[in-house]
């Protein structure tokens, strides 16, 4: 009982330790949450063009930029998949981890699909965070989705076919963005400290640390879906996990 006290307490106290006198830049970085509610506010081609831009630039092994970034309206999204974008959002924009181009300038990564998907990954993944936060720059919030709504890589079959993806073209995630309905939720509580960050060596016993945290992910899934559970929730995940991965050995196994 007191454990779960604790962890409850942890909950509503377990924020980001921001040094007083930070950056905007540092604060805006520390203070971003997911945002799962939106207003009807549209948002600016600028806006999108300048979200954009910040993916186009981040950062990629050997400047390789492997990566491509589908665009969508509201309209544009209900014309694809016969429903809004998920959580209401005004735009949404799907990001693909991308070798396709490539292949063809670079014929020796048919022999390297392991190390092609690993940095294909990373480097999306970059692209990803640099856009969510120019969103947030801009005053905007948003939310990176790879299983609500089927809009990332638990549903590849699926957006293979919707988006008309060719070898070589990973649909990692869609980030949506709007402007926020309300205040954003709690913050999902971090895996401690001491878990993740190692000096000198790994250590190996990381895991065992969890436990409390794990307590902290199922009180808070309560709290912010009384009818649902987190039970309930990594149950839907894992019923989708062993199709997506089938799909994703397929199409990196190709030579
Ligand atoms: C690649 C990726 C996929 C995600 N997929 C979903 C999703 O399908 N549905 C959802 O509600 N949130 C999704 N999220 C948001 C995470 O749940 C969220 O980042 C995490 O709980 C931490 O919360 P915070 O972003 O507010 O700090 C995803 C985040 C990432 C980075």
């Amino acid at each position: 009982m007191i454990k779960i006290l604790k962890n409850l307490l942890y909950l509503f106290t377990g924020k980001p330790a921001i040094p007083s006198g930070s950056s905007e830049t540092l604060e805006m970085i520390l203070n971003r949450r997911s945002c799962r509610s939106f207003s009807d506010a549209p948002i600016s081609d600028s806006d999108i063009n300048t979200i954009l831009e910040a993916g186009r630039f981040a950062p990629s092994t050997v400047n390789l930029q492997t990566w491509s970034f589908i665009t969508f309206t509201d309209a544009h999204w209900r014309e694809t998949f016969g429903r809004p974008v998920p959580f209401k959002a005004p735009a949404a924009i799907v990001i693909c981890a991308d070798i396709n181009r490539l292949q063809e300038l670079m014929p020796e990564m048919l022999e390297t699909p392991a190390l092609n998907l690993s940095f294909a990954v990373f480097n999306a993944g970059l692209a990803a965070q640099n856009m969510t936060l120019a969103a947030e720059a801009l005053g905007l919030r948003s939310v990176m989705l790879s299983e609500t709504g089927r809009t990332g890589l638990l549903d590849f079959a699926f957006l293979r076919e919707k988006l008309h993806l060719p070898a070589g073209v990973l649909p990692l995630t869609t980030l949506v963005i709007g402007h926020a309905e309300s205040s954003l939720p709690g913050i999902p509580p971090r895996q401690p400290r001491e878990a993740v960050v190692m000096e000198t060596t790994y250590d190996n016993t990381s895991g065992s640390k969890l436990k409390d945290w794990f307590q902290q992910m199922f009180i808070g899934y309560k709290i912010t879906h009384p009818l649902s559970s987190f039970d309930k929730q990594l149950e839907h995940y894992r019923s989708k996990m062993a199709d997506a991965e089938h799909e994703i050995h397929k199409e990196f196994d190709k030579k």
